[in-house]
């Protein structure tokens, strides 16, 4: 067997980290283990992803949407302009914590590649010049060494841990007898095929992982809040036919569980 390729491993969490508890660890990037050899790569795409070069104007770059290394402003846009949430042309912004390991990319779910995307969002978005190979392969070697952050609530294979809160155990067991995990596949809560959920159109099943610090929700950033969202996906497990009674009191426990997600 060849040995696991070093920057998908994880760095293992400190004690520290756990100790003090996800206050702040959980608004910071894990930093996947990265070989020496690809280091400067790395360094390159994270140099890039500040430069406002990329953009035709001169103006904008990766970073302006997506600050806090490579998180979400949590706008929704039609090219570089901000649109309000919920106008149908707008796509609002994913965070590029975990993108690595993310089965689809783009709310259309068309994407072929993390490569592939960068450039179409450099030359379409942004406008920019069209990026050299070198450009592209080092925007993606940042982005790959940007993991979820540590998280004491969840276990390798995304389930909740014993130190979760109990109603987000009692959610997490809610999200299977519902079939969200039908869509939302754990570890990290996607899928790789779209699916139209009555939200006007035919999707990407976004991960939800993060999801507390990525609202607003929806590819059009309808809604604002997880109470509303998960309202929303819960009307339609029941309209597409789950024979699981479900009460308001399993909706809040759904919410908490998304919470430590
Ligand atoms: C003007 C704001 C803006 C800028 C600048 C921007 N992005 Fe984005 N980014 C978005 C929005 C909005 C989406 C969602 C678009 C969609 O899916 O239709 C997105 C999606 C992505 C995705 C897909 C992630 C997923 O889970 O679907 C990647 C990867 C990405 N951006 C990387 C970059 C990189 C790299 C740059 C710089 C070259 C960049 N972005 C510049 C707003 C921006
Ligand atoms: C048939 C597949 C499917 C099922 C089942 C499903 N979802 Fe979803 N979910 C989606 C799709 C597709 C979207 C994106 C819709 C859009 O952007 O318009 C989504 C979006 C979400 C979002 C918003 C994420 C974001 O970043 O905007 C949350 C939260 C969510 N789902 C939770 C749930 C919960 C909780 C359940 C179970 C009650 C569930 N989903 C069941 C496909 C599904």
């Amino acid at each position: 067997m060849p040995r696991p390729r070093g920057r998908f491993l994880p760095i293992l969490i400190s004690a520290a980290v756990l100790a003090s508890g996800c206050a702040t660890a959980d608004l910071t990037p894990a930093r996947l283990a990265v070989s020496p050899a690809e280091q400067p790569l790395v360094e390159k795409g994270r140099a890039l992803f500040n430069d406002t070069k990329l953009s035709g104007d001169g103006k904008f770059s990766c970073a302006t949407c997506h600050p806090n290394d490579a998180h979400t402003n949590n706008k929704t846009y039609v090219g570089v302009d901000v649109v309000k949430d919920g106008d149908p042309r707008g796509r609002s912004t994913p965070t590029m914590w975990g993108v690595g390991q993310r089965a689809a990319l783009s709310w259309a779910g068309t994407a072929p590649s993390l490569q592939g995307n960068i450039r179409g969002i450099i030359v379409n978005r942004m406008k920019g010049p069209e990026p050299s190979p070198d450009t592209l392969a080092a925007l993606v070697a940042y982005l790959k060494s940007l993991g979820y952050p540590a998280n004491p609530y969840l276990k390798p294979d995304g389930t909740p841990t014993d130190a979760a809160p109990a109603a987000a155990k009692r959610g997490f067991a809610v999200f299977e007898r519902a079939g969200c995990k039908a869509c939302h596949l754990p570890p990290t809560y996607d899928k790789k095929d779209v699916e139209d959920v009555f939200s006007g159109g035919t999707f990407k099943v976004p991960s939800l992982r993060v999801v507390r610090h990525t609202a607003p929700y929806f590819h059009d950033g309808r809604f604002q809040t997880l109470d509303e969202t998960v309202k929303f996906m819960w009307e339609y497990v029941q309209k597409a036919g789950t024979s699981e009674k479900l009460t308001d009191a399993d909706l809040r426990d759904l919410v908490e569980f998304m919470k430590i997600l």
